[in-house]
């Protein structure tokens, strides 16, 4: 029987670089893999390229931009009206945007709506549906650009001050707080059949970077030859999503597969607890209180 025969996991950002391959490796153990993807006609040719490779059929499309909070309230929706519950769900899609800052139709800053606020709604909607299972795991895709950024909780929004790249470390850095925060509602309401972990891949050469523009986009293209192949970067992952060593860790932040300490003075306890309290007023959501 394949390892993961049994399972069903929902990737998002499943059409290229790291969710790629950490939904094709997903397919290739046997799970039932749930793309969660903006484009229909990326979805479709990834999706049947997976299952083309992997001989596994059982790799679905759902659709869903995660900045737009009403798409994911919806998609939801969908995945609460097919599946019967949820083993693992890896939050990977993510990007930085370019110089000049952007807000949704929602009004959130695009790099908070896409890489915080998003998966933070999809958590919540979904919490559920994990569970159901028996043991579900929720993998958080950081980075290191956490050690990048400018924290603030008073200008969450990025109104006054605005930089592609300090809103990206931002947005990775509150990615590693939701997760520690997560952690601990869990074990405070007694919940041990969910953990939840966050990562950082390593450099990878994906499409990462190229939607930013400018000299950012410039040097990253520069520095790709040198950088992780994408089924490196998702190693990480995959070993948060599957691995029985980390079967009851939590709330951990790993790189190369191993946890290891967040270097931020502004990752605390209270900025913890107070990002989740921000984080559910825009998303209108209320989850483990
Ligand atoms: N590459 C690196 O060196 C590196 C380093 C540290 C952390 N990371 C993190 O790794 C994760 C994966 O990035 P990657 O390097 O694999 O980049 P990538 O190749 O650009 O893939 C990003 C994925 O996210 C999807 N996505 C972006 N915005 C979305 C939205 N609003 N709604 C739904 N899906 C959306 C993209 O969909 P489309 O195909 O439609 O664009 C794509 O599938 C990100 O969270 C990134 O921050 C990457």
């Amino acid at each position: 029987m394949a390892a993961l025969q049994d399972k069903i996991v929902l990737v998002t950002g499943a059409t290229s670089g790291i969710g790629e391959v950490t939904a094709r490796t997903l397919a290739q153990q046997g799970a039932q893999v749930i793309m969660l993807a903006r484009n229909p006609e990326k979805a479709a040719t990834t999706q049947q390229s997976i299952i083309a490779t992997t001989g596994n059929q059982q790799v679905d499309v759902v659709l869903a931009d995660l900045s737009v909070l009403q798409q994911v309230r919806t998609v939801a929706a969908e995945l609460h009206a097919k599946y019967p519950r949820l083993d693992v769900l890896v939050n990977n899609a993510g990007l930085m945007f370019g110089a000049e800052r952007e807000v949704s139709a929602e009004g959130n800053e695009m790099t908070l709506a896409t890489n915080h606020l998003g998966p933070f709604l999809l958590t919540s909607l979904l919490f559920d549906l994990l569970q159901k299972s028996p043991a579900a795991r929720i993998v958080n895709v950081a980075s290191m650009a956490y050690r990048f950024s400018k924290p603030t909780l008073d200008d969450l929004q990025s109104e006054l001050d605005y930089s592609a790249m300090w809103e990206y470390g931002n947005t990775k850095l509150w990615n590693i707080m939701f997760t520690q925060e997560l952690a601990r509602r869990l074990r405070t309401h007694g919940i041990t059949n969910v953990t939840t972990n966050s990562l950082h891949p390593g450099a990878v050469a994906t499409g990462y970077g190229k939607q930013s523009g400018g000299w950012l986009s410039a040097a990253l293209a520069l520095g790709r030859p040198f950088m992780l192949s994408p089924e490196k970067g998702a190693e990480t992952s995959i070993f948060l999503a599957t691995d029985p060593t980390v079967a009851t860790t939590s709330g951990g932040f790993f790189n190369k597969k191993k946890v290891e300490p967040v270097k931020s003075r502004f990752n605390t306890p209270a900025n913890n607890l107070r990002l989740w309290t921000m984080s559910e007023q825009l998303t209108g959501t209320k989850f483990l209180d």
